[in-house]
């Protein structure tokens, strides 16, 4: 399910408000905001070492800190739809980061880049790929230190490829951060018994979500490469 019918949803990110034009009478999924891309950047706001001393138990240690700390870090998000995931990392301290998407989406993606250009200050890479072209892939210029995506996993025939996809982009050393919702049985079954076999996954405590973003369906994973 999209996360709501109105036309433009905001997303505050420390100090900054998102505006995200949604069309959701599309033929494509990504011109609609889907709730896992909030989930994601909220649970990212709430440990990101730059917000977490302000959190209400400062003292306490922050368990991701070293995995949310973007400094320095190379990233591309997969199938990022209106470009949520991607701009609210950015704000997070994600400086190097390119959206990609189909090339259907490109439009509504280019659209809610440009609207969001005075808050995050500049307009982000963006740029086409297919799962399925390896060539695309390569173009990139993997490896990553970060591959996000959030509610990717809809479509069975599409699993296969964006694991590969995913498995090509990611360092050895890098992680795989999902938002992730179940969408089709059968694509949530072969996801995850593929991805058993590239990954190893770590599932984000419910509790560790941000309190306001965290809906009982909705869950955020940590993929790492299996070597
Ligand atoms: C349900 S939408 C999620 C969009 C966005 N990540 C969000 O959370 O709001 C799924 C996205 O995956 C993209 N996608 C689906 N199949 C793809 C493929 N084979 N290659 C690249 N992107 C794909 C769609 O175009 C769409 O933007």
């Amino acid at each position: 399910m999209r996360f709501t019918d109105s036309p433009v949803i905001e997303l505050r990110v420390r100090d900054a408000l998102l505006s995200i034009q949604q069309d959701n009478g599309s033929m494509h999924v990504g011109t609609t905001v889907w709730p896992c891309s909030l989930v994601l950047v909220k649970f990212a706001e709430r440990w990101n070492p730059l917000t977490y001393t302000a959190s209400p138990s400062p003292s306490a240690p922050n368990p991701y800190s070293s995995l949310l700390d973007f400094r320095n870090k190379r990233a591309v998000e997969l199938g990022t739809g209106c470009g949520v995931a991607g701009m609210g990392l950015y704000l997070l301290g994600l400086s190097d980061v390119v959206l990609t998407d189909i090339a259907p989406v490109m439009p509504a993606l280019k659209h809610n880049l440009k609207r969001n250009k005075p808050v995050l200050g500049k307009t982000l890479k963006m740029t086409q790929l297919y799962w399925t072209n390896p060539d695309q892939i390569k173009a990139l210029g993997p490896p990553f230190d970060l591959v996000i995506a959030t509610d990717v996993v809809y479509i069975e025939e599409s699993v296969g490829p964006l694991l590969s996809a995913m498995a090509a982009l990611v360092a050895d050393t890098g992680v795989v951060l999902l938002g992730y919702q179940l969408r089709s049985p059968e694509a949530h079954r072969l996801f995850w018994e593929l991805c058993g076999d590239v990954f190893n996954v770590e599932k984000v405590p419910h509790e560790h979500l941000h309190p306001e973003y965290a809906y009982e369906e909705t869950d955020v994973y940590i993929m790492r490469k299996k070597l």
